[in-house]
């Protein structure tokens, strides 16, 4: 049986993570976190001594990336050349190396089969931005998740307090607002919504509305397995 892949893209913040992750345990699904591939390309980059803008050092680090991910109680560990760096690439920095490593379309190119690779059985839930548009086109599921700025700018101050980072709002809807724009505007995969996606806007809605939501829609697209 063809592996299922179930797409969920859309801006930082809108949510995507945690939806991505109860879909995955309901379903049973693998998850691909794309956004953490960029990040640790970024983080690579920077402990390697590397400037974000050398496309050529920076593609080489993509392709040799000594990147894995392991099931936590609390939550997903990253880990890159036998660290964990989990609480270093989920930084705000580690957010804004991410960016500008994606921009780079050799760096995209050399993440392209290293994320289809895991699309097996019984199923992918796939979380990013070009998920739907380009990597798994052939999805049939694409959910693009939004949300305003501020709610955004608000669930990820949270986020970051629980991980004993302060951040205050205004420089957190800065740097949301500039990353948006970066990644929407950019000319390789930019973040827009797949034609065939749904588009769901969170802002206020909870993540258990957002999820019993996109669990009915898995459940009309026939999606869900007898046995799972
Ligand atoms: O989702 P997350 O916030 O971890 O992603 C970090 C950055 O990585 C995004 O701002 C975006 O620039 C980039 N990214 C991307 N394509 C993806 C996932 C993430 O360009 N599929």
């Amino acid at each position: 049986m063809e592996a299922v892949v179930i797409c969920v893209d859309g801006p930082s913040g809108s949510g995507k993570g945690t939806l991505s992750q109860r879909l995955a345990e309901a379903l049973n699904y693998h998850l691909l976190d794309s956004g953490a591939l960029y990040r640790v390309v970024g983080y690579a980059a920077l402990v390697n001594g590397i400037d974000w803008a050398d496309t050529e050092s920076v593609t080489q680090i993509a392709r040799s990336l000594d990147v894995s991910f392991h099931s936590a109680e609390a939550g997903v560990r990253v880990t890159y050349a036998g660290d964990d760096v989990t609480e270093a690439v989920r930084s705000v920095r580690g957010g804004e190396g991410a960016s500008a490593v994606a921009a780079i379309p050799s760096v995209r190119e050399a993440l392209l089969s290293r994320q289809r690779e895991l699309a097996c059985s019984p199923g992918l839930i796939a979380d990013g931005r070009d998920m739907g548009t380009v990597v798994f086109p052939e999805s049939p599921l694409k959910i693009f998740l939004e949300a305003s700025a501020l709610a955004r700018a608000q669930r990820r101050q949270s986020q970051l307090q629980q991980q004993g980072e302060d951040v205050s709002l205004p420089r957190l809807l800065e740097a949301i607002e500039a990353r948006d724009l970066r990644d929407r505007t950019r000319s390789v995969s930019p973040l827009v919504p797949a034609e065939d996606a749904v588009v769901v806007d969170s802002t206020t809605m909870s993540a258990d509305e957002v999820f019993a939501h996109v669990m009915s829609l898995v459940t009309q697209k026939g999606l869900v397995h007898s046995d799972g």
